[in-house]
Parts: C-alpha cells; sequence; structure tokens
C-alpha cells in the first residue's frame, strides 16, 4: 500500500513539476545554502587558493577570506571566471552578487559582471544577454549588500559563469548566488528557420534565441518558444519596449506552401504524451493557426522512423484570441521530435512549445545505431504479439506499458483508501449513533430497535403496538372455536418492556394450540401483521 502511495505522490509532484512557470521558478540554487558542492565551483584564478578561493564565493557566507578574489584587476576584457555547475540542465530566472565584507576588513567589490552560460547542445560558452540585448549586469555598490538581478530572458544551462567587468582597472572579489529551478521540459535545443519580417514595424524573429543562426536556420539554440512567456494577444502590442513581439512568425509567400520544420532535442531519451503550442489566430490580419501538424521521433536524430502522428486543426474563423493547441503523442519515443507544421493563412505565428513527456530509463541510444531497418509503427508501443525485432519498441513498452500501469494502480489504490477510510469513518459513526439512545423519536424513551425483534425471517417481523392503541387481544376461543393452527410467534417477538420504560404489558403469546377453525367462517389473516380481522 506505500508503494502505491508514494507512485500517487510522485505523479502529482511530476504533474506540478512539468508546468514550469518562470515566475514560481525563483528559488536560491545552492551556493549559500552549500547544495552546490566545493568541487562543482571553479575560477579562472585565484590570488589565494586557500584565503579566496572560488569554494569562497558564496553568498551570504564569511569564510575563511570571505569571497573569491580573482589574481588580476576587473578590465573590460573579462579575463577572470567564477563558474558553477549544476550538472543537469537548470533555468536561472535571477542571479545575486556580493561584495568580500571580511569582517569589515574587506573593500572589493565588482560594479558590474557579466554572465555566460553552457549546455550540451551548445559547442561554447554563450554570453548572457537580456531582452534588450544588454550583456552588462549592474553589479555592487558596498562590500555588504546583494545586487539581484532578474534574467529575461532566463537562462537555460548546465553551467554558469560569472565574469567581473569594469571600465577602469580595479580589483574585485565576490560572492554570488543563482536563482531558478531544475529544468523538467528536457529540451536543450531547437532548430527552425529564423522568422519573417512584417513591413516595416514588425519582425517576428526569434530574438531570444542563442545557438547558431546561419543566415536562414537556427541551430543549437533556445529562444522564445521555450522561456516560458506568451505573448500578448494582439501581435501588434510590442512585448517590450523594442519591436519585439514575442511571437515568432513566418510567411507562406517564398515557402511554396511547403511546412515550417522545427526539430527539437532532448536531453535523453523521453517518452512523450503531448505537445502544447501555443499559436496566434488574428484571421482578420491574415494570421492563423496551422492547418496540420506532423510529428516525427528519433532516437539518433538522423533516422525518424514510424508512422508520424498528423493532427489537424479545424479553423476557426470566429475568435481571434491566442490559443493553446494540444496534440497527444501516444507514448511515442524518442531524443529528437520533429515538428512540421502547414500554413492555413499567410502567416502562423507561434510563441510557446512544450512537451509533456518523461524519461525512459535503459540503453536505447546504442541499440539505435545497430544498422537494422524496422519499418514497424512505433505508434503501435502497446499493441500485444508485436515485431520483437523493433528493438525500440522491444526496450520501451515495458516502461511505457509501466508507466500507465503505474499511474492506474496508483490512482486506483489511492481511491480505494479513501474508500476505505470513509466507509470506517460512516460505521464508527453508525455505531455511536445507534449506542446512544434517541428519545425523540419514540415517546417514553423507547427506541425503535426494541420496537421490533426481527425474527430470522424478517417476514415475520412484529410491530409492537403501542399501550392506548393496542386493544386486549381477543380472545381466539371465543370468536373462532374452530380456528386453524397457527404457527405460535415465538416469544422473542415482543419487545422487551424494560427497554421502553412506559409501563407497557406486552400481549399475551397466542394460545399454543388453537381450536380448529369452522370451514364456512375462515378468518381473514394477515401475515405481516400477524394480526386478526374480524369477520
Ligand atoms: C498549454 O497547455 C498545457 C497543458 O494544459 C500547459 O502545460 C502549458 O503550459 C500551456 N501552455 C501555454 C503557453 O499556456
Ligand atoms: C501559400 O503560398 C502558395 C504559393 O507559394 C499558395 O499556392 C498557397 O495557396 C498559399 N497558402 C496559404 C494557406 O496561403
Ligand atoms: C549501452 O550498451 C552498450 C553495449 O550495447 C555499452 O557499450 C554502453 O556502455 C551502454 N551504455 C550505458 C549508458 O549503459
Amino acid at each position: 500500500m506505500m508503494d502505491a502511495f508514494s507512485v500517487a505522490v510522485l505523479i502529482l509532484l511530476v504533474a506540478v513539476a512539468a508546468g514550469l512557470d518562470p515566475s514560481q521558478c525563483i528559488a536560491p540554487l545552492g551556493m549559500e545554502s552549500g547544495s552546490i558542492k566545493d568541487s562543482d565551483i571553479a575560477a579562472s584564478s585565484s590570488f589565494d587558493n586557500k584565503n579566496v578561493g572560488p569554494q569562497h564565493g558564496r553568498m551570504r557566507m564569511e569564510l575563511n577570506g570571505g569571497a573569491w578574489c580573482p589574481q588580476t584587476p576587473a578590465t573590460a576584457e573579462l579575463k577572470e571566471w567564477l563558474e558553477i555547475d549544476f550538472h543537469t540542465v537548470h533555468m536561472i530566472t535571477g542571479s545575486g552578487t556580493q561584495g568580500r565584507f571580511g569582517n569589515g576588513q574587506g573593500a572589493e567589490f565588482a560594479e558590474a559582471y557579466m554572465l555566460e552560460y553552457w549546455r550540451p547542445s551548445l559547442s561554447k560558452w554563450i554570453r548572457y544577454r537580456n531582452h534588450l540585448g544588454e550583456e552588462v549586469i549592474k553589479g555592487n555598490i558596498n562590500t555588504y549588500l546583494e545586487s539581484k538581478s532578474l534574467l529575461d530572458p532566463p537562462i537555460i544551462a548546465n553551467k554558469v559563469r560569472f565574469l567581473p567587468y569594469s571600465y577602469h582597472k580595479r580589483t574585485v572579489c565576490m560572492r554570488v548566488e543563482l536563482y531558478g529551478c531544475r529544468w523538467t521540459d528536457g529540451i536543450v535545443s531547437y532548430s527552425m528557420p529564423q522568422g519573417d519580417k512584417r513591413g516595416a514595424n514588425w519582425e517576428f524573429y526569434d530574438n531570444a534565441y542563442d545557438g547558431h543562426w546561419d543566415g536562414e536556420k537556427l541551430k543549437h539554440g533556445l529562444g522564445q518558444l521555450t522561456d516560458g512567456k506568451v505573448a500578448p494577444d494582439d501581435f501588434k502590442v510590442p512585448f517590450y519596449e523594442q519591436s519585439v513581439q514575442g511571437w515568432v512568425g513566418w510567411k507562406n509567400d517564398t515557402r511554396e506552401n511547403k511546412p515550417i520544420e522545427i526539430t527539437f532535442e532532448f536531453d535523453r531519451v523521453r517518452e512523450f504524451t503531448a505537445v502544447h503550442i501555443y499559436c496566434n489566430n488574428q484571421f482578420t490580419k491574415d494570421v492563423q493557426v496551422f492547418s496540420t501538424a506532423t510529428v516525427l521521433f528519433s532516437v539518433g536524430g538522423k533516422r525518424y522512423k514510424g508512422e508520424p502522428i498528423t493532427f489537424d486543426y479545424i479553423e476557426d474563423r470566429i475568435f481571434e484570441s491566442p490559443r493553446n493547441v494540444s496534440i497527444k503523442l501516444h507514448h511515442r519515443v524518442g531524443r529528437f521530435v520533429k515538428l512540421q507544421v502547414q500554413f492555413a493563412a499567410r502567416w502562423m505565428l507561434l510563441s510557446e512549445v512544450t512537451f509533456d513527456s518523461t524519461v525512459v530509463n535503459g540503453n536505447i541510444t546504442e541499440e539505435e545505431e545497430l544498422p537494422e531497418e524496422t519499418n514497424l509503427q512505433k505508434d503501435q508501443i502497446a499493441t500485444p504479439g508485436m515485431d520483437s525485432k523493433n528493438i525500440i519498441s522491444a526496450v520501451n513498452t515495458p516502461s511505457g506499458l509501466g508507466q500507465y500501469l503505474g499511474i492506474v494502480v496508483g490512482f486506483l489504490a489511492v481511491i480505494i483508501v479513501l474508500i476505505l477510510v470513509v466507509v470506517v469513518f460512516i460505521y464508527i459513526q453508525n455505531r455511536r449513533y445507534k449506542s446512544s439512545p434517541r428519545p425523540s423519536q419514540v415517546p417514553g424513551g423507547c427506541d425503535k430497535a426494541a420496537l421490533y425483534r426481527e425474527p430470522p425471517d424478517p417476514e415475520y417481523a412484529v410491530p409492537l403496538q403501542q399501550p392506548h392503541t393496542s386493544r386486549p387481544p381477543p380472545n381466539v376461543q371465543n370468536f373462532f372455536p374452530k380456528a386453524p393452527p397457527i404457527p405460535p410467534p415465538p416469544e422473542r417477538y415482543y419487545a422487551a418492556t424494560e427497554i421502553c420504560n412506559t409501563g407497557f404489558v406486552p400481549p399475551p403469546p397466542p394460545l399454543s394450540t388453537p381450536p380448529p377453525v369452522r370451514l364456512s367462517r375462515q378468518p381473514r389473516y394477515v401475515t405481516s401483521a400477524r394480526t386478526y380481522i374480524g369477520p
């Protein structure tokens, strides 16, 4: 039972974690608390490793020298850095710095700094720029106060570097913290054609994209489609002060009616249940949700195997509000997902793409590289008796089914336990209820249960007549000298007087041997009431 509980709790946690909201992703990531280990903090150099090494660059800590101090002074050249390695991908929404207080002895702090970050899909360190394109982040004005900056757009990275910056040569020391959360979506990059310009006013480029732009295609980076923020309903409203729209958009004109292809790369092989695409639908301005979406899956990134999932969107030319279109992905497995979206109008604008997925455990990557050609549809992963030659399906079927079963079993177990608790509660309540006398029900404090004594056969239940309404039982012998032999109700059919306290005297039991009845004067006999109705 505990296992079922933990499964259910886990499901709840996963469900909570799946919807990553940047406004909730603000926790300190472990410099101050120590959850980032000393061995995961590195630096380009230190003035004195023991006293002011990178391990002392922790926010609000006063150990040894009391901060990290690089060997050379800060300049505009950015030679020195302090690096934090999270090992897994994190969404970082804020950064904070402090100077070296050193119990009042310190005098060094960084007035400005820059950030660089690294992700597996990026082959190099990327300099962080905010939505205004600025790289320099304001630092400290004294040795003790924290200077905290929001990072908009957020950084999605495994490793982050702080680079002290100064227009003039300046000796600096730093203590730092990063704020954010784990990146549960698992997307490490997406590749697609860069967006298009619309007239002179609107540029539907992916401005936040941090990968490579070869003039046409965007590669290896992340940007507006994964920044966790939706664009305003009206694409004409600038997202920021600049002409940045928040929408990435393409026009059909030069694309010969070909779909837009977006390839997502994930950190691990995952099993997908859904993709959600946030689309604009201002049809009066030539913008509409895609007409068809096709989704393909690959483990290695080269071959997209199995039947694609296709989804047709029924066009809506009534409501112009943007919408979150969800497509079920039927537990398909891969590390790469290719999304092809077909134009329904001249323009197509997207703001966010999120996936619901879970990591698949097992050694799948290696097996995918086997030179085996399979045409089996992975969509039918759960069908029994399928071709076991398809290694990917074979590897993932238990996991997929197991996951599904786990969820179902977990929820059923929780529901059963809840029902049991409710039943036990009602039973206890009922017992308490019954055991206490309820004078309001029966005059004279007589419990209803005491009025009837249930014989083994409920059909023979005998009502107890109230003293004022009960007539003395007729003298059977007088009325019907020849009554048929009637089985006498046993003694226990009668209420016990001591329960009722009404001074009621139960009627005497019927005669054990009633006289035989005369045929001409057959009495009517009501079984259920066991009373004689006079002829
Ligand atoms: C779209 O819907 C899904 C599921 O309800 C949700 O997880 C996702 O955050 C939504 N996306 C946007 C941009 O609202
Ligand atoms: C897209 O452009 C092609 C010509 O390149 C045209 O034939 C097609 O109708 C257009 N589609 C939409 C949805 O506007
Ligand atoms: C996966 O299996 C291959 C052999 O098939 C092995 O060489 C490799 O180390 C395994 N990888 C992992 C992560 O277990």
